[in-house]
Formats: structure tokens, C-alpha cells, sequence
């Protein structure tokens, strides 16, 4: 809390109240005394201008295009570091050293297994489900499993919760994948490292075994750190709104993956592709923008624009890197990429985007590698998943860390109906 203070004016009453400093960034207005001081609510949909709580995981500058997990910038961690690492850091608040990171790589390797009652239920499902469908109801289910990760005031069940968390998900997500094909779900085999463990168990068959590319393992591993957190964004948010009931943490974090879903959010990736497909030519991208500039045609060109971003999406500029580099080394010429890159050329020169500064977000791109890393299109949001789970328990835990935690309830402008009475249904 600083010793600044704003006065707001309401009618003839003046109300001080503390401005609230992070170690970077605006500062805040704490408006939490503005009822009580003056009988009025703030009005702020969308949350676009309401800080719901402190954080020290994840620093966003979306005018300067900033990311930054735990102080250290994302190019950085990008090019250096991989994803277990990047998770280890977004949880504990520090890079490890070498005997931390082979203890915390060991824990979750012998956390990879699901339980077998997990597979039935997810056999449950009908053959077309869609994968994410799968995932948010199984992880949702691990609760019924799990009981001794339950009491979310034991500091060790709230880090034992992570680590299942972070160990499974993959294990979940490539089964879904693989029930929905119709092949026989493979176990992880704990000698592979996170994410080539990940790959084995999605495209291993059990007649011959995978040789998999160097190039595809590092492509997802990279994506994966891109993904890891992203400050309060919508799914993060859910799983501290969740949270803050005191719910428990998978439960939370399926409330993330239904949040996550939403094709204004991490959806966004599969949607990309749907329509770089539906645009089809790079002749097309024209006729698509201007379609995108007409709000009554209800199409957004997605993978574009951002809420905090204001200027280039510092994932997008390194993954717009990485695409050109991924699809060389792999020997894949897509056509889809020609679309892409016309689409984004037409849209950075084009008055309406420049003027609601609306560029390519992670989304954008991150589709196109999926693809030629054979990725199917309905497993790209599941891949996000994957990768966000790191960043939604590390607030998770946060917040149950946090002193002064209060259940999430906001207040609303109410337009219904004023009192009226009850008529009787035969007089109506
Ligand atoms: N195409 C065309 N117009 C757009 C787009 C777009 N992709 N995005 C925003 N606009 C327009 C919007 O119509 C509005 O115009 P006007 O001022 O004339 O009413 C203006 O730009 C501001 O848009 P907004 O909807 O108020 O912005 P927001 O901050 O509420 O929404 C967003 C942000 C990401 C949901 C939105 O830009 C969008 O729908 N983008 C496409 C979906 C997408 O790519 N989502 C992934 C986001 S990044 C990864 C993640 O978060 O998971």
C-alpha cells in the first residue's frame, strides 16, 4: 500500500482512497471502502480496468509488449530453458539448481501414471467426443481419486496436487486422443523426458516403435513454455474464482480447461486453422479482412488482437520465428502458411486493425506448427492445456499462500424487473 491517495467525487462526497503499488506496472485504485463510503459499485465488464489480486508470478507490459514469468523475460526462457524447468520456476518462484530440478523432474516422472479407473471413464465417452470435452471432465474426476490431496490448508497436499497435476495431464490428454481413434492408450515410460514422454504417448503404436524427430520434441517443448502462464487471463481468473471457494485444486483446474476452451481464448488456436483452411488461398485473405472489418458478418479474423497486448504478442513474434525454422527442418510445405502470411501482411497495413492495434497473438501461429508437428486439430487447445496447467496451480497455490483470501463474488447493475406482485396463473 503506498501513501498516495486518489479522491473520488460522487454527488458532494468526496471519498479517498490508497492507491495500491506492484514492484512494476500502474499502480491501483483500492476501491474496496467506496461503498460503504459513498453506497456506489464500480462498473467494469469485461474486468478491463480491475486488478482482482495480487500476483508475483507473471508481469505483462502490453504497450511495450513485455512477458515476464517470475521476473525473467519470456525470449529468455524461450531460448534457454524448457518446460519443466519453466514449471518448476512458475511454482516455486526460483530456477532450480541441478539437485532441485532432477528431484523435481523425478517426482513428476513417478507421477505420470493414471489410475486405471480413470481409462474406463474415459472409455465412457462416446467415440467423437471432443478431446477437450474428455479432458476438463476427467481432471474434474481426479478428485474422486486423489483424497489425499483434498485438504487445501496442508501446504504438502497443495504441492503433491501440482505435481499429479502437471505429471497427468498429458498422460489424460494423449488417451483421450488415442480412445478417439480407436488405438490402445499408452502408458508413459518413465525413461523419456515431459514432453517426448507426451509424444510417445500420443503417436506410439504398440507394433513398432516411434522414431521421432529431435526437431518436434524442442518445436513442443518451446510452444509449451510460450503457454505455461499468462497473468489473470480468463482461465486463470476461473480457476481463482473456483479457488476461492475453497474448492479443490482439480476441481479448479477443470473449471480452467472449461474457461480455456472458449474460442475467444485458448480455442482461439484451432479456430485459426479452421478458418486459414476456410480462406483456403492466399487470394482469398482480402475478401476475408473486409468480412473481418463488418461487424454485422460477426467474423473475427482470430488470432488476432489481444486485451493487454496493445503492440506485437512477444509469443507470437517468437513463434512466428519458429514456424518458418520448424517447417524447414521437417520438410513441410504447408499451403495453409501463405494464407497466414498474407492474412497477417493485409491486416498490419489495414487502417482498422492499426487503429485498434489489433495484432497476431500466440494463437496465430502456434496452429500452423501444431499441424506439421501432426498434431490434430482438436488436440491444439488440449496442448495450451497442457502447457497453462503449470501456470493455473502456481496461482492456485498462490492464492491459498496469500494472507487476507476472500471468496470472489462480484456485484452487478441490475435491469430486471422492479417489485411486482404475484398474479395467480388463471388470472393471467
Ligand atoms: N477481428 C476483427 N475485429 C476485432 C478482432 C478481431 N480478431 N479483435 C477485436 N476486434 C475489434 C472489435 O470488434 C472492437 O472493435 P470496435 O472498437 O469497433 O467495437 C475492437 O477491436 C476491440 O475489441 P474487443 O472485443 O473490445 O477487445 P477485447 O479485449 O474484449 O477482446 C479478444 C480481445 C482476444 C477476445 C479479441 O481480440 C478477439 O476476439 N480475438 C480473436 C480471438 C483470439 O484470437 N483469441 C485469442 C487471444 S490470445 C490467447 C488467449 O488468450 O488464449
Amino acid at each position: 500500500m503506498s501513501d498516495k491517495n486518489a479522491t473520488l467525487t460522487v454527488a458532494d462526497r468526496s471519498v479517498s482512497l490508497p492507491l495500491v503499488e506492484g514492484s512494476q506496472g500502474p499502480s491501483c485504485i483500492d476501491i474496496s471502502p467506496l461503498y460503504r463510503e459513498t453506497g456506489h459499485f464500480t462498473f467494469d465488464p469485461g474486468f478491463a480496468a480491475t486488478a482482482a489480486c495480487k500476483s508475483a508470478i507473471t508481469f505483462i507490459d502490453g504497450d511495450k509488449g513485455v512477458l515476464l514469468y517470475r521476473g525473467y523475460p519470456i525470449e529468455q526462457l524461450a531460448e534457454k530453458s524448457r518446460f519443466l524447468e519453466v514449471a518448476y520456476l512458475l511454482l516455486e518462484g526460483e530456477l532450480p539448481s541441478s539437485a532441485e530440478m532432477a528431484k523435481f523432474e523425478d517426482t513428476v516422472t513417478h507421477h505420470t501414471m493414471m489410475h486405471e479407473s480413470v481409462k474406463n471413464f474415459l472409455h465412457g465417452f462416446h467415440y467423437d467426443a471432443h478431446p477437450m470435452a474428455m479432458l476438463c471432465a476427467a481432471i474434474a474426476s481426479l478428485s474422486a481419486f486423489y483424497h489425499d490431496t483434498v485438504d487445501n490448508e496442508d501446504p504438502a497436499q497443495r504441492k503433491l496436487a501440482a505435481i499429479r497435476l502437471i505429471a497427468k495431464m498429458p498422460t489424460i490428454a494423449a488417451a483421450a486422443y488415442r480412445y478417439s481413434i480407436g488405438w490402445p492408450v499408452r502408458y508413459p515410460r518413465n525413461n523419456l523426458e515431459y514432453v517426448t514422454r507426451f509424444l510417445h504417448m500420443m503417436f506410439e503404436v504398440p507394433s513398432e516403435p516411434l522414431e521421432l524427430n529431435p526437431v518436434v520434441a524442442k518445436a513442443l517443448d518451446l510452444l509449451f513454455i510460450l503457454h505455461a502462464d499468462h497473468e489473470q487471463n480468463a482461465s486463470t481468473s476461473t480457476v481463482r474464482l473456483v479457488g476461492s471457494t475453497g474448492a479443490n485444486p482439480y476441481a479448479s483446474i477443470a473449471a480452467g480447461i472449461a474457461a480455456l476452451w472458449g474460442p475467444a481464448h485458448g480455442g482461439a488456436n484451432e479456430a485459426v486453422l479452421k478458418m486459414l483452411a476456410e480462406i483456403g488461398d492466399a487470394k482469398n485473405v482480402e475478401k476475408a479482412v473486409a468480412r473481418a472489418k463488418d461487424k454485422d458478418s460477426g467474423f473475427r479474423l482470430m488470432g488476432f488482437g489481444h486485451r493487454v497486448y496493445k503492440n506485437f504478442d512477444p509469443r507470437a513474434r517468437i513463434i512466428r520465428e519458429m514456424t518458418h525454422k520448424v517447417l524447414d527442418e521437417l520438410g513441410v510445405d504447408d499451403p495453409l502458411l501463405d494464407v497466414a502470411l498474407k492474412l497477417e501482411e493485409a491486416a498490419l497495413k489495414d487502417d482498422y486493425f492499426v487503429e485498434r492495434k489489433l495484432y497476431p497473438n500466440v494463437d496465430f501461429y502456434s496452429g500452423i506448427i501444431y499441424k506439421a508437428l501432426r498434431i490434430p486439430t482438436e488436440m491444439f487447445t488440449v496442448m495450451f492445456a497442457i502447457a497453462r496447467t503449470a501456470g493455473w496451480i502456481a496461482h492456485w497455490i498462490e492464492q491459498h499462500e496469500m494472507p487476507g483470501g476472500r471468496i470472489g463474488r462480484p456485484r452487478q447493475v441490475y435491469v430486471g424487473a422492479t417489485p411486482r406482485d404475484y398474479v395467480a396463473l388463471d388470472k393471467r
